[in-house]
């Protein structure tokens, strides 16, 4: 594009090519990328669009250059450097998962949780503690100790390069970390080592954690589900559950949170929509009772909660 053109003609134009290549949700990527380049935030970018405000020629070809890389099936996150995620905006690219909007259902879940013991113990409770295995950027720990004031909390990672983002995200969330009056750390190791994560709660929290979340790779051996943004920029470590299920690491996660988890405690961990019945016999198995799987915004079920007596 050489000329300033029209900002609803660029974004129809961006939003065909985009849907050419594959792109699940062409309309909103073209959208975001262009409120990117523009350095605008996307309701300025709909009002330019409403009044067919001219796009500046440099900033044109800025967004012409990231439509190109989407449609090779960059992540949207990775070219705009941020991945919303409940209250937060957390700083995402090459080496750390992005994480997704069903997994705001397994924050809530566990939200949902730290409540019901308030209501249950009362003011006497003390502060919650909460646990993240296999934290990633450490979305689901992060999201949880802001939004319950005075939690803390903690996440394991065994990837060294995720590690250093969920870092990040630590720093891009000091202000709503402050806020809040909670505390989030990240701790570097096996989220199925038991003992390992044993001592992590006993330094980190100073007790048992209230409740466990998880995310953990489940992607099925076969891999047949996973998008070209999925197997060409998620890291592979974020991927791969082990075994013809999936689930050899979220077996030892399972064992590891039961290990650990208060009594009353709560384990809300996500898992493929075909993994349901498994991971309730896993938890069963670890001495969790009460196992129950919910389904995601599509009605697909995606995570399942089980209590420690
Ligand atoms: C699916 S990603 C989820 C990240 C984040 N919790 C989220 O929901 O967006 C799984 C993460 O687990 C990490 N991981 C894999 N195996 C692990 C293990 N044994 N212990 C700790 N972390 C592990 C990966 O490196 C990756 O960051």
């Amino acid at each position: 594009m050489s000329a300033a053109a029209g900002t609803a003609a660029v974004l129809a134009e961006a939003e065909a090519a985009l849907a050419r290549a594959g792109v699940a949700s062409p309309a909103a990527d073209a959208l975001s990328l262009l409120a990117h380049a523009w350095e605008r935030d996307e309701a300025r970018v709909r009002r330019a669009r409403l009044f067919d405000e001219d796009v500046p020629a440099d900033i044109g070809r800025r967004f012409a250059n990231l439509c190109a890389r989407r449609g090779e099936r960059v992540p949207l996150q990775h070219l705009t450097g941020i991945a919303h995620f409940r209250l937060l905006a957390l700083p995402v690219g090459p080496g750390v998962f992005v994480p997704r909007p069903e997994t705001e259902l397994v924050a809530q879940a566990g939200l949902d949780a730290l409540a019901e013991r308030r209501a249950r113990s009362g003011a006497g409770s003390g502060p919650a503690r909460v646990l993240d295995l296999c934290t990633g950027s450490g979305a689901l720990g992060l999201a949880l100790a802001v939004e319950a004031p005075g939690t803390s909390a903690v996440g394991v990672e065994i990837d060294a390069q995720a590690a250093a983002w969920a870092g990040r995200s630590v720093a891009a969330a000091g202000d709503l970390l402050a806020a809040s009056g909670s505390r989030f750390r990240v701790v570097l190791g096996d989220a199925g080592d038991a003992e390992r994560v044993a001592g992590i709660c006993a330094a980190e929290l100073g007790g048992s954690p209230h409740v466990v979340v998880s995310n953990p790779p489940y992607v099925l051996a076969d891999g047949s589900t996973c998008e070209p943004e999925v197997i060409g920029h998620d890291p592979r470590p974020a991927l791969w559950g082990g075994g013809a299920d999936g689930l050899a690491v979220p077996a030892r996660v399972i064992a590891a949170a039961a290990a650990v988890l208060a009594p009353g405690g709560v384990l809300v961990l996500e898992h493929a929509d075909v993994q349901g019945a498994a991971v309730r016999t896993l938890m069963a198995g670890a001495g969790l009772t009460g196992a129950e799987t919910r389904s995601d915004y599509t009605g697909r079920d995606r995570f399942t909660l089980a209590t420690r007596c």
